[in-house]
């Protein structure tokens, strides 16, 4: 079976092609990027109306179909930023109508999972998702993904691209910042805010801000941020591991193309004789081949949604929907 995606829940839009084995046959995505400051809403959602055509054209050429191929056009649902999911649902809508193919509902922060574990090749990990808007610790138990843990505040993703904004930066502040970090020398002390098996990353911010007020320079504090919230994020996945007795851990979501996220993450589940994973960095960030995958695994299990009940949820959450693949 041969699924086309569409994602665009926040500044990517991407259209993604994928088979039976999860292998990426198309993949075509564009960003939007802010000249000042963070997503203006709206503006995605007009980048994305210009970009969507060319991008199904892309996708479909790169894997070598045609539309007569594609069985399914699954879409991302929520949670995301209206506009720019309307956007996307209006492209997959126009496709299944177009091409009468079933239509499937995804959501987005499973799509992450999904992508990262069938490439894992792990059944049944501890997942650490840690996104733009997200950053949640979650397994998965009767019929869905519980979430263990989670920001209690920002996403980890918003946080580091807000302070390498007020930094004098540009979105988006993680990759930013991971290359600053190398050349940090000093660890500066921030609040590490671990409460429970929930994190919070705002008083960071505050205090990163204050520092840098006082003097200290971005490398520093790159370096300072990098080690202490990808440390509060290491300790909750570990706890996660032990509790719910797991033998692997996966990591997703843009912020997981973090070098050192993933080495502290490694080296944790190293030491507890468990395994780690991330996938390549194409796949950790927002992409339509997650959405295709997940789509794929949701039809099978009788996942459909009539195209008049199509309509977005921006805040959908992940433990609010069902997984009925996993059951099976
Ligand atoms: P969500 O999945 O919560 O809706 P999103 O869709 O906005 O969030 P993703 O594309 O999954 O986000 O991730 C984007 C985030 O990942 C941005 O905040 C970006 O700064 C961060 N990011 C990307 N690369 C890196 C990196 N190398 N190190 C740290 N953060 C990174
Ligand atoms: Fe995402």
């Amino acid at each position: 079976m041969v699924v086309l995606g569409i994602e665009s829940t926040a500044h990517t839009a991407s259209v993604g092609i994928v088979d039976e084995n999860a292998e990426v046959l198309g993949l075509a995505s564009d960003m939007y990027r802010p000249s000042t400051g963070g997503i203006h809403p709206r503006e995605a959602a007009n980048h994305h109306v210009d970009v969507f055509p060319g991008l199904v054209e892309h996708a479909l050429a790169a894997a070598h179909v045609s539309p007569r191929e594609i069985e399914a056009v699954a879409f991302a649902q929520g949670p995301g930023l209206g506009p720019c999911l309307r956007t996307g649902a209006t492209v997959a809508r126009t496709l299944s109508l177009l091409w009468r193919r079933p239509l499937v509902p995804v959501n987005h922060c499973v799509a992450h999972i999904e992508i990262a574990r069938v490439l894992s090749g792990l059944d049944d990990p501890v997942l650490l998702y840690a996104s733009g808007g997200n950053t949640q610790v979650m397994a998965y138990g009767s019929g869905r993904y519980r979430v263990l843990g989670e920001t209690l505040d920002v996403g980890i993703g918003n946080f580091l691209d807000k302070l390498w904004i007020s930094l004098g930066g540009q979105f988006p502040g993680g990759p930013a910042i991971e290359k600053a970090a190398l050349e940090g020398v000093e660890l500066l002390p921030l609040p590490y805010s671990v409460h429970g098996m929930d994190v919070a990353f705002s008083g960071m911010l505050t205090a990163s801000q204050v520092l840098h007020a006082h003097g200290a320079s971005r490398e520093n504090l790159a370096y300072s941020v990098e080690v202490t919230a990808y440390s509060m994020l290491t300790e909750i996945t570990e706890r996660a591991l032990a509790h719910r007795q797991k033998e692997s851990v996966v990591l997703g979501g843009g912020v997981a193309c973090n070098e050192r996220l993933r080495t502290m993450v490694r080296s944790m589940a190293e030491s507890r004789a468990k395994t780690s994973y991330a996938p390549a960095k194409s796949l950790c960030v927002d992409n339509g081949a997650m959405i295709a995958w997940t789509g794929l695994l949701a039809f099978h299990a009788g996942v459909t949604v009539p195209v008049a009940e199509s309509i977005v949820q921006p805040r959908q959450r992940t433990d609010l929907v069902a997984a009925p693949w996993r059951t099976g």
